[in-house]
């Protein structure tokens, strides 16, 4: 994996070289985010910069937004994947920067504009490294990661991990400081398993509830029932969690509510209990409705696997990291029981997802993600778009 030192010098140069024009394209997109599944002007600005760029534009099928672009090298070989997210966030910004949103109540709060321009980055440092590598970098623009079920799936249905050898992803992390990155191997976020329930029961007066089958209380009892699946049905060594973040039912205080819908997301990390959850919680449900003489229904929004890192993938970019810019610049990514879709590709084909250092607090870059004052240090475009770059090159390169 050491790669000739003159690659790593021309890599920094071109991404010192472009990261004004980055910043540009960075902040034009801060200032125009959209929601998920609608980032059509996203779309077309991305599109718009990747022609420009010289990469080869991949027309998408039955996808109306994201994007999936092309640069080959100086002669036919693998392919390698570079993914971003694109979407935005229904957040109102406040953290008062110059280029803040220009669309009320909508924010990039996540990073995903860091992330698409550490991406468009990539592609106009490697377009003036074609000599440098055989094969295919492809970049694939993903919609709609905040919202499930995501736009991972889709995008795989486009054809987006065809003949990949190997795919890379990066989050931004204001935990981090500007220049480091983090890595782990293996499981490193959870599954996660979008459920709604909804009781049924049947409605009456509030006075005459034994001619009714009251789905409040039938749903109480199920929101309650289904807390002691994590504290006593699993291991208490696996971390799990089932939370209810929504729940909805009823008409006036005086009716008995003949429905209610429970919103839910079941997390885990490991394989098996992703499986079992959906299992348990609708056992659960099952049971607590019989007994009540009502019934349920269990419609699953989405199900996305546990995101677990290849090992040799991060040692790969541990070693470039390390030869572009130094020792002691990484540092390890704690587990946490979010979830992305970048799990989806994850389970396909090796790779890795890396988080980018983007703390800087004298910008007060130091908010958490979906914060209405997050802030990132557009400095670290230089480091992600320098790793991808060097990746890139080390997979791909003619002189391995
Ligand atoms: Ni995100």
């Amino acid at each position: 994996m050491k790669q000739p030192r003159d690659t790593f010098d021309e890599i920094r140069k071109i991404a010192g070289q472009i990261h004004p024009e980055q910043v540009r394209w960075r902040r034009h997109l801060h200032a125009h985010p959209e929601l998920s599944t609608q980032e059509f002007e996203t779309t077309a600005f991305l599109t718009k910069q990747l022609r420009t760029l010289g990469a080869r534009v991949v027309p998408l099928r039955k996808m109306k937004t994201g994007v999936i672009a092309e640069l080959t090298g100086h002669c036919p070989g693998p392919v390698v994947a570079i993914r971003s997210d694109i979407d935005a966030l229904p957040i109102c910004e406040k953290s008062g920067v110059p280029f803040a949103s220009k669309i009320t109540g909508r924010m990039h709060a996540c990073g995903h504009d860091m992330h698409m321009a550490t991406v468009l980055g990539a592609v106009a440092v490697l377009s003036q490294m074609r000599e440098r590598f055989s094969g295919t970098v492809r970049f694939i623009f993903q919609p709609a990661e905040e919202v499930p079920p995501g736009g991972a799936r889709p995008m795989i249905a486009e054809g987006a991990l065809k003949n990949v050898k190997v795919i890379f992803g990066l989050h931004v992390d204001p935990t981090l400081a500007t220049g480091k990155i983090s890595l782990r191997d293996g499981v490193t976020m959870a599954s996660v398993c979008d459920f709604d329930l909804i009781i049924h029961g049947s409605g009456g007066h509030a006075a005459r509830p034994h001619t009714t089958v009251d789905s409040i209380t039938c749903a109480a009892e199920v929101v309650d029932s289904i807390q002691k699946i994590v504290s006593r049905e699993i291991d208490p060594i696996l971390p799990a969690a089932i939370t209810f973040g929504r729940i909805e039912g009823g008409t006036a205080r005086n009716v008995i509510a003949d429905r209610v819908t429970l919103t839910g997301t079941a997390r885990s990390l490991s394989p098996e209990l992703a499986r079992r959850l959906p299992a348990l919680i609708r056992r659960t449900t099952a049971g607590i409705c019989k007994a009540r003489g009502a019934k349920f229904e269990m419609k699953e929004i989405a199900r996305y696997p546990v995101l677990s890192n290849h090992a040799r993938v991060n040692r790969l970019l541990a070693s470039n990291y390390e030869q572009l810019f130094g020792p002691g610049k990484i540092e390890t990514t704690p587990v946490v029981l979010g979830g992305e879709d970048f799990a989806c590709y994850l389970e396909k084909v090796p790779g890795s997802m890396f988080r980018l250092g983007v703390m800087n607090k004298k910008i007060k870059a130091d908010k958490p993600w979906h914060s209405d004052r997050f802030i990132a240090d557009e400095q670290a475009l230089i480091f992600g778009t320098s790793l991808f770059c060097a990746a890139v090159v080390d997979v791909l390169g003619k002189d391995r």
